[in-house]
């Protein structure tokens, strides 16, 4: 069976962000299980100009990521009860390319609440999306202590939690999958889908 391709987003671009740790963490853990390719998305590395998903809008590399995904892990800091912009807006330059496929997420806070409100945030965006949430979200909360300033893990036990959510979100692209090209919608071509 062809590999699940499924990237994990980091949500921010903020200079001295730490959240990244968290993401390359994810993507680390992705990266042992057999059946998906995985890879980390940073904002940082798109251009995006202007708001919206007209095709001047879009940068063509985070287009062609979305295109071949099938499910996506986010992993993104709370900013003021919310989550950044800059992952808004790069969520935003898509539209059709999410539908019926699954979304983890991983919140991140300097605060003991591992960023849930910018999860929540993220559970109404994504639905627009088309996109579907697993019930399996990861936090990260007092970042600063949980990597320390080379962004290495100070709490082994993370991985067994970050693999938890990477097991439910591969069993929801297994299944988006198959129903995606199996099932008839009038959101996607099936052909399309299988030839992927
Ligand atoms: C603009 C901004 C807004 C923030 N708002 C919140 C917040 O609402 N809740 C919270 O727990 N922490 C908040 N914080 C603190 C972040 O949790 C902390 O800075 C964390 O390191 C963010 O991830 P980052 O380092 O990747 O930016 C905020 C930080 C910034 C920069």
């Amino acid at each position: 069976m062809e590999k699940l391709y499924i990237p994990v987003l980091a949500g921010t671009t903020r200079e001295q962000r730490e959240s990244i740790y968290a993401a390359r963490l994810v993507a680390e853990v992705g990266k042992t299980f057999e059946e998906i390719e995985t890879e980390l998305v940073d904002p940082k590395d798109f251009v995006f100009p202007g708001d919206g998903n007209d095709p001047e809008g879009k940068d063509p590399r985070y287009t062609a990521i979305t295109e071949r995904a099938d499910g996506f892990f986010i992993v993104s800091p709370e900013y003021n009860h919310s989550f950044p912009g800059s992952l808004k807006r790069m969520l935003d330059s898509e539209l059709k390319n999410y539908i019926h496929k699954p979304v983890a997420f991983g919140g991140v806070s300097s605060s003991q609440w591992g960023g849930v409100r910018g999860i929540e945030a993220l559970v109404s965006t994504v639905r627009e999306m088309g996109l579907v949430a697993t019930f399996t979200d990861m936090q990260f909360p007092k970042i600063q202590e949980l990597f320390n300033d080379e962004g290495i893990l100070q709490n082994e036990s993370y991985r067994e939690y970050v693999k938890g959510a990477w097991i439910e979100l591969i069993w929801m692209a297994k299944v988006l999958k198959y129903g995606r090209e199996t099932v008839e919608s009038k959101h996607h071509k099936i052909s399309q889908q299988a030839d992927n």
